[in-house]
């Protein structure tokens, strides 16, 4: 919870822990925004940005989509007022999409926690805007501390790297110079074969003064590299050892990556009783980890969306435990 969420706000998260039907009788906790799906970089193990990502329906793939407006933005907004949650995120850089700080800003005005995820690509030329609309949490993927590997696994040049660490480093300077209400973290998903950047990350986290880094398992794919067998799983002495032998600063949050089980519980998943995700052609979805708004699943004009076949039809799914394969890689499950 955030101090100044309303009664309503509070009340429909409230009654979405305990109502697990397939109708809610509540709106959305979480909206989230696929503000764009272009993006300044290419990540060997993004499924829609790789050089080599597959036109074919894997996890993570969607078909083209234009920005999302403001118009549509707040079309959702005012749809769905109990909403205690919004995330701008995107299949690409949210950052690139110019009405993102007004988008920030209506959201504060709607009481709802704001959070942005970014590549940090465009960060040091949006610190203004930072400062004035101020997010309540900025998460900066980063899947290495090092400029030479960032070369290799972005497609990018290294001066990209160090803008984006300086991009960090100016935000941070500013947040604490002027005690914005504004938590800073940094994300960066890892693979088995990669063990070796969590120290590195642990040290450049603390030494830029982010308040958090979360590690995060692999979305295994179809892309070279990608396979289940970089996935981390509970048994894997390698990662357990690494988590536990590495020294944690003082005052950074270090949360390592949760781990797949061979036994899985469908019932865990909470996303379609909770999350309504939506592109900037109103298609909605309402997994927030592997499937990205389809058009097949509906459209945030129709009157009922949430209680959609689309979102009945999953519903039931999972309360009977029969999901697609793609989620058996997904750890909310385990
Ligand atoms: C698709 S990106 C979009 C926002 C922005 N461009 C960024 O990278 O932060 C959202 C998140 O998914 C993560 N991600 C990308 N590919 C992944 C994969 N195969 N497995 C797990 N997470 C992945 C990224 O690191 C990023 O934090
Ligand atoms: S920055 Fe984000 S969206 Fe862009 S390629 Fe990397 S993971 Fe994908």
């Amino acid at each position: 919870l955030v101090d100044g969420h309303t009664p309503a706000q509070i009340f429909n998260a409230a009654l979405a822990r305990v109502n697990l039907g397939v109708i809610a009788i509540y709106q959305p906790v979480e909206l989230i925004f696929n503000v764009t799906d272009r993006c300044t970089l290419q990540c060997q193990m993004c499924m829609n940005h790789a050089p080599t990502s597959l036109v074919e329906s894997t996890a993570g793939y969607h078909i083209p989509c234009e920005d999302l407006s403001f118009d549509l933005y707040k079309h959702v907004m005012e749809k769905y007022p109990k909403a205690m949650n919004v995330c701008l995120a995107g299949i690409g850089e949210p950052l690139v999409n110019s009405e993102i700080f007004k988008m920030v800003s209506f959201a504060k005005q709607k009481k709802k926690r704001v959070s942005i995820v970014s590549n940090g690509t465009l960060l040091s030329s949006a610190l203004d805007e930072m400062v004035k609309y101020s997010p309540d949490f900025i998460s900066i993927s980063l899947i290495t501390a090092q400029e030479d590997d960032f070369e290799a696994t972005c497609n990018v040049s290294k001066s990209t790297f160090n803008r984006i660490i300086e991009g960090i480093r100016g935000l941070i300077e500013v947040r604490n110079r002027m005690a914005l209400p504004m938590n800073i973290g940094l994300s960066c998903v890892l693979k088995k074969s990669r063990l070796a950047i969590v120290e590195p990350m642990i040290e450049l986290a603390a030494s830029l003064g982010v308040d958090s880094i979360d590690f995060h398992n692999l979305i295994p794919s179809t892309l070279p590299g990608c396979d289940i067998g970089e996935c981390l799983f509970a048994e894997d002495q390698s990662a357990t050892e690494t988590f536990s032998q590495i020294p944690i600063p003082p005052g950074l949050a270090v949360r390592f990556p949760k781990l797949l089980k061979r036994e899985i519980d469908v019932q865990k998943c909470r996303s379609f009783n909770r999350v309504l995700y939506v592109d900037g052609r109103g298609s909605i979805s309402g997994c927030y980890r592997v499937f990205p708004p389809d058009a097949a699943n509906g459209s945030v004009f129709e009157r009922a969306v949430w209680n959609n076949d689309y979102f009945k039809t999953q519903r039931r799914r999972f309360k009977r435990g029969k999901v697609p394969d793609t989620c058996r890689y997904c750890v909310d499950l385990s």
